[in-house]
C-alpha cells in the first residue's frame, strides 16, 4: 500500500480521522479551516477523506457533508485510498488497537495521541510499522504542544542521556499548584477541577500517575534505545499529599510536584516529590507540562508549554502529518527495532539513594525528639534540617525533617519504627527530594 500511496508527492495526503472529540475535532478543523497554511510546509496539502466518531449528529465545527462517515472506526483502515490514519479515540485496547494494527499491517501511516496504546503495545505496533514501511508517529501523546518527542528523537539524537524527567500530567500539576496556593484539600480541588473540565469524572488515570507513567515509558524508550515497557515503571500518584506539606516544603526551600524520572539502567519512576525551588521544573505551574533532558554533550534542556487541550495537542498532530507528507518517517522509537534493547530485561539498578522529606505528627512531650533521632542514628540517616510547628504541650504537632541521601529501603525501615512509637500519632508522610542536574 505505501508504495502506491507515495507515488504522487504532489497530490494531497489523504487523511482519515478516527475520533472527532477534543483533539480529533481540532485536527479536522485545522486541516479544513487552515488548509493553505497546512499546504505551505508540504506543497501537497491534506484532504480528509473519511472520519469516524460515535455520534454523527454532533456539530464538529467543520463541514462533514463531503467526507465519508464510518460508524465502525476500524473500517477506516480497510480503505485503499487512505494514506494516513489519525487515531484520536483513546484507550490501550479495543477499537483504537484494532484500527492501528490493521492500518500498520496494510502499510497505512498512523498518527496518534494515544500514550496508553503505545505504552502497552508499542513494541508490537513498531514491529508492524517497520515490516510494512508505515510511519507510527506520536508527538501528540507526550506533553501536548511541547515537541518532546522530536526534541529527543531528532534534535538531541547525538546525546547520551543521563536523565529524562518531566512534569507530564497537567491535571495533577493543576491540583498540586492550587493546593499549594490556597491550602485546599486534595478532594476539594479535584472536585473543582472536574467541574472545570481539567479532570475526568474517573480521575484515577491522572491522579494515580498512570497517564504520566505512560508518557515516561515512551520517553525512556527513545532516550535509552529500549523497547517500551510500562510494567517496569514504579508509579505513585498525588492522592496522599496534604495541603500542609506545601507550606512546610516552602519553608525548607522546596515545592511539591509529580515528576517522572528515567535514568539508564534503573526502573523509571513516577513520584510525588520535592524539588528545590530554584530548579526549572519547580517553577512549572498549573496545567503546564515540562520535559527536562540531561545529556552529554548538550547539558540540560528544559522545554515548557501547554501539555493538553485542543490547540496544543492538534499542533503536535499537524507536525507529524507534515513530516509524513514530506517523507520524513523516523523509526517509531528513534532506532530500528533490531537496535533497541529489550526494555523488560534492562538491568535494574534499583532506586537511587535520595534525600527525603518526612512529616511526623507527634505528641509534644519530652523525649520524642530523642526517640526519633535515635532511630535515624541506628539506620545511619543524617538530618539536613528540622522544623517543629506549634508549641502546645501534650498537643499533636508536626515535626518535619529533611535527610541527606539515604537508601530507600533503609528509610522505609526507619519510618516503620517511627510509626510504632507511642508518641507518633499518624503514619509518617515521606517524599523523596529530587536532586541532580536540575538547577535552573
Ligand atoms: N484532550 C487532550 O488534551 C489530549 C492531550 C493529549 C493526548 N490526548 C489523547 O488524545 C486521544 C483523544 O482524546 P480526546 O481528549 O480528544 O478524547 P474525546 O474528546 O473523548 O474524543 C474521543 C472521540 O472518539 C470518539 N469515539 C469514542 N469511541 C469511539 C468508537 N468506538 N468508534 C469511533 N469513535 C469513537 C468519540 O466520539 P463522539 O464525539 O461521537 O462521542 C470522540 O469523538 C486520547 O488518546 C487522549 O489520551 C488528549
Amino acid at each position: 500500500m505505501s508504495s502506491d500511496k507515495t507515488e504522487s508527492h504532489t497530490a494531497p495526503l489523504r487523511v482519515a480521522i478516527a475520533g472527532l472529540g477534543v483533539v480529533g475535532g481540532e485536527v479536522a478543523r485545522q486541516l479544513t479551516h487552515r488548509a493553505d497554511a497546512m499546504k505551505a510546509p508540504t506543497v501537497r496539502g491534506f484532504e480528509i477523506v473519511a472520519v469516524s466518531a460515535r455520534s454523527r449528529d454532533t456539530d464538529r465545527g467543520f463541514d462533514i457533508s463531503n467526507i465519508d462517515w464510518y460508524e465502525d472506526a476500524a473500517a477506516l483502515a480497510t480503505r485503499d485510498d487512505v494514506d494516513v490514519i489519525v487515531e484520536m479515540i483513546g484507550g490501550h485496547d479495543g477499537v483504537a488497537l484494532e484500527l492501528v494494527k490493521t492500518s500498520l499491517s496494510r502499510g497505512i501511516h498512523v498518527v496518534t495521541a494515544n500514550k496508553a496504546l503505545l505504552a502497552h503495545n508499542g513494541t508490537e505496533l513498531a514491529r508492524l510499522a517497520e515490516e510494512s514501511g508505515a510511519a507510527l508517529m506520536f508527538e501528540a501523546a507526550i506533553a501536548g504542544g511541547i515537541p518532546a518527542v522530536k526534541a529527543l528523537r531528532e534534535g538531541l539524537v547525538g546525546n547520551s542521556f543521563s536523565r529524562v524527567s518531566g512534569i507530564l500530567n497537567g491535571t495533577c500539576n493543576y491540583i498540586l499548584t492550587r493546593m499549594e496556593r490556597t491550602g485546599e484539600a486534595f478532594g476539594d480541588v479535584l472536585a473543582d477541577a472536574q467541574a472545570l473540565g481539567y479532570a475526568e469524572a474517573e480521575p484515577s488515570l491522572d491522579v494515580d500517575g498512570i497517564d504520566a507513567a505512560h508518557k515516561l515509558t515512551l520517553l525512556a524508550a527513545i532516550a535509552f534505545g529500549q523497547t517500551p515497557d510500562f510494567d517496569r515503571v514504579s508509579i505513585s500518584g498525588i492522592r496522599d499529599v496534604s495541603a500542609v506539606d506545601f507550606a512546610y516544603a516552602a519553608q525548607l526551600g522546596f515545592r511539591i510536584k509529580l515528576v517522572g524520572v528515567a535514568e539508564p539502567g534503573r526502573m523509571p519512576r513516577m513520584q510525588t516529590c520535592l524539588l528545590p525551588i530554584s530548579t526549572q521544573l519547580a517553577k512549572v505551574d498549573g496545567v503546564l507540562n515540562a520535559v527536562s533532558y540531561e545529556g552529554e554533550p548538550v547539558g540540560s534542556i528544559v522545554l515548557t508549554g501547554p501539555g493538553a487541550g485542543a490547540g496544543a495537542t492538534a499542533s503536535a498532530v499537524l507536525a507529524d502529518l507534515i513530516d509524513i507528507a514530506n517523507d520524513r518517517i523516523p523509526p517509531t522509537f528513534g532506532r530500528p527495532l533490531a537496535q533497541l534493547s529489550d526494555g523488560s530485561k534492562v538491568e535494574n539498578g534499583g532506586d537511587p539513594d535520595t534525600p527525603f522529606y518526612v512529616r511526623l505528627m507527634v505528641v509534644d512531650q519530652p523525649g520524642v525528639l530523642a526517640d526519633i533521632t535515635s532511630i535515624l542514628q541506628v539506620h545511619g540517616i543524617s538530618v539536613e534540617s528540622m522544623l517543629q510547628q506549634g508549641r502546645a504541650p501534650e498537643d499533636v504537632v508536626a515535626l518535619v525533617l529533611t535527610t541527606h541521601e539515604v537508601a530507600v529501603d533503609r528509610m522505609a525501615k526507619a519510618l516503620s519504627e517511627m510509626e510504632a512509637l507511642s508518641s507518633v500519632q499518624a503514619p509518617p508522610i515521606s517524599m523523596p527530594i529530587l536532586v541532580g542536574d536540575l538547577e535552573g
